[in-house]
């Protein structure tokens, strides 16, 4: 039999069919906790330090002390790929309130649970994104700033999950949310891009948008490679008519949008600019000075 994976909870290591918490802990009863999604390339783990860093700013937004430092934090997660031998890996990060009564307020969890899982993802077939996804730009709006801003990491993805369920029924590959004044915001769990007259653009984080990981891999990238890569708002009709679109996200990394509620970007096909951007991608992630080595 196949040695199974194991997780980390609380600085203890469980094979994953015995990895379990209370019903009593926040994170499942409220949603009241903060994550990432981290990837690991051949023995590196892309941007870990830049993953730490926004798992403790997104902690200070709601006020969750995490008890463990950073560099704690980075070992546990390092040890945990080691103990599972692994190079190449999806690691979700999760700390939650912790266990608490069934009442909501957080004074009443003592303590924080610390969850590391180290496992695989796979959201699009290389044949998807060899071919672009078709999006559906749907009716529930994004969680605006003032309000559960996806600027923040929380558990609470049901925003999110409405989104994709739209995009499920209407069958269409993903959803692309708008912010409450119209303005494209992004993804389900990805940052969104347009290529305008060979200019890269993507939305401020004004629109509830996640400051991307991989947002900044991209904007970073597309002007070392000569394009001018900007924050501006984008409206349905600039998407519409942009001359190309991709999603980026450290699960789906970047993505070709083909089409958007059936009209075709561009010519209908992942534009030349995506496509030098998916192929340098690939080289970034895999060199080791963009990460920590795990071994
Ligand atoms: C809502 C949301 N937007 C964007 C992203 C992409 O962010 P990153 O590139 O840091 O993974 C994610 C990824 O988890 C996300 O959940």
């Amino acid at each position: 039999m196949e040695k199974e994976l194991l997780v980390y909870i609380d600085g203890k290591y469980y094979p994953k069919s015995q990895a379990k918490i209370s019903v009593y802990d926040h994170g499942l009863l409220y949603g009241d906790g903060v994550f990432e999604g981290i990837r690991a390339y051949n023995g590196v783990v892309f941007k870990l330090r830049e993953h730490i860093d926004r798992l403790y700013r997104s902690a200070r937004v709601i006020m969750l002390e995490i008890p463990l430092t950073k560099e704690e934090m980075i070992n546990a997660v390092l040890e945990t790929l080691r103990k599972n031998n692994l190079h190449d890996a999806y690691i979700r990060l999760i700390v939650t309130r912790g266990v608490g009564d069934l009442g909501l307020d957080p004074r009443k969890c003592p303590k924080p649970t610390v969850i590391i899982i180290t496992d695989v993802i796979k959201l699009h077939s290389k044949e998807a994104k060899e071919r672009g996804i078709r999006a559906l730009i749907v009716w529930v709006k994004r969680d605006p700033v003032d309000a559960t801003s996806h600027e923040v990491k929380s558990l609470n993805y049901m925003n999110s999950i409405l989104g994709k369920i739209e995009a499920n029924v209407a069958g269409f590959d993903e959803a692309i949310c708008l912010d409450k004044n119209g303005h494209i915001s992004e993804g389900i769990a990805e940052n969104i891009f347009i290529v305008k007259n060979g200019k890269i653009i993507t939305p401020p984080t004004s629109t509830g948008a996640l400051v991307g990981i991989t947002r900044d891999v991209i904007m970073k990238l597309a002007e070392k490679l000569g394009y001018k890569a900007v924050e501006a708002n984008i409206t349905p009709t600039d998407l519409f008519t942009a001359d190309e679109a991709f999603f980026t996200g450290t699960a789906a990394e970047v993505v070709p949008i083909v089409e958007v509620n059936k009209r075709k970007i561009g010519d209908g096909k992942p534009g030349p600019i995506t496509k030098r951007l998916m192929q340098e991608f690939e080289k970034i992630v895999r060199d080791p000075k963009e990460g920590t080595p795990i071994y």
